[in-house]
C-alpha cells in the first residue's frame, strides 16, 4: 500500500512512523509513507497558502490551488482521496478494515478555519476522528494511517487483529493479565491459571460481552 499525506507541518509526522510497528512495517515494504508539504505548490509570491474568508468572519481559510496542485502531482486512478475534517464521517473499525484495502490512499490535513468549500470537488471522502475540534488534520492522520497499517496483512500477526475490540461482533476485547500472578495484592483470574483452555475461551467471550455492557452499552445495540 501506499500513502501521501498533504501537510503544512511535516515534521509533525517524523515521531509517528519512525518507532514501533508502522516503522517496521515501512521498513519491509509493507507500506510506503510520503509526506509532502502543499505550500511548495503555491503559487502566491509570499509562499501563501490561506487567505480570509469571502463575506467576513474569524480566522483564515485554506485555498484550493496549493492543494489541489499537490494532489495533481501523486494522485492515480488507483487513488483515494481523504479530506480530514470535523464534519466528515465518524471513523471506526469498519472503515479502517475497508481503507486497509484501497492501494493508494492520500489524505489531506487542514488548518485554521478549514478549507474553501470547493476543495470537496478534488476529494472522495471525509473522515473525523470524533467530535472534538483539533488545531489540525495531522494528529486524526497519524491516528487513522495507525489503525490502518496495523491491519494489513503481514504487519501484525492476524490473530491479535481477529481478537480486536470493535470487531463485526462489536464487543470490547476481553481483559488481558501478565506477570506476577499478585501485584499488590491483586491477583489474576483462577480461569487464566488454569490451562484449560475451553474454560479459557468461554471466560473471555463472557468477560467481552460483561465489559461491553459496563463501557460501551451503545455498541451492543447495534
Ligand atoms: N481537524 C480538526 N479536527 C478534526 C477532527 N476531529 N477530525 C478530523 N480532522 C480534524
Amino acid at each position: 500500500m501506499k500513502i501521501d499525506i498533504l501537510s503544512i507541518f511535516p515534521e509533525m509526522f517524523e515521531g509517528a512512523f519512525n518507532e514501533s510497528i508502522i516503522k517496521r512495517a515501512i521498513e519491509d515494504n509493507k507500506v510506503e509513507i510520503n509526506i509532502h508539504n502543499f505550500r511548495d505548490y503555491t503559487e502566491d509570491s509570499h509562499n501563501k497558502v490561506d487567505d480570509t474568508p469571502y463575506g467576513g468572519g474569524a480566522g483564515m481559510v485554506l485555498m484550493c490551488q496549493p492543494i489541489v496542485d499537490c494532489l495533481d502531482s501523486i494522485r492515480t486512478d488507483d487513488s483515494k482521496v481523504i479530506l480530514l475534517t470535523p464534519s466528515g464521517k465518524t471513523y471506526n473499525q469498519q472503515m479502517a478494515y475497508d481503507l486497509s484495502k484501497e492501494k493508494h490512499l492520500i489524505f489531506i490535513c487542514g488548518h485554521y478555519e478549514g478549507f474553501d468549500e470547493r476543495i470537496t470537488n478534488f476529494i472522495d471522502m471525509e473522515i473525523s476522528i470524533g467530535d472534538y475540534v483539533l488545531t489540525g488534520g495531522e494528529i486524526p492522520a497519524m491516528a487513522i494511517v495507525d489503525s490502518i497499517v496495523r491491519l494489513i496483512p503481514g504487519v501484525i500477526k492476524e490473530e491479535s487483529h481477529l481478537e480486536d475490540s470493535f470487531n463485526e461482533d462489536y464487543l470490547l476485547d476481553y481483559p488481558s493479565y501478565t506477570k506476577p500472578r499478585v501485584f499488590r495484592g491483586f491477583e489474576v483470574p483462577e480461569v487464566l491459571i488454569s490451562g484449560d483452555h475451553k474454560r479459557i475461551d468461554e471466560w473471555r467471550k463472557e468477560e467481552s460481552l460483561k465489559r461491553t455492557k459496563e463501557k460501551r452499552p451503545d455498541l451492543l445495540e447495534r
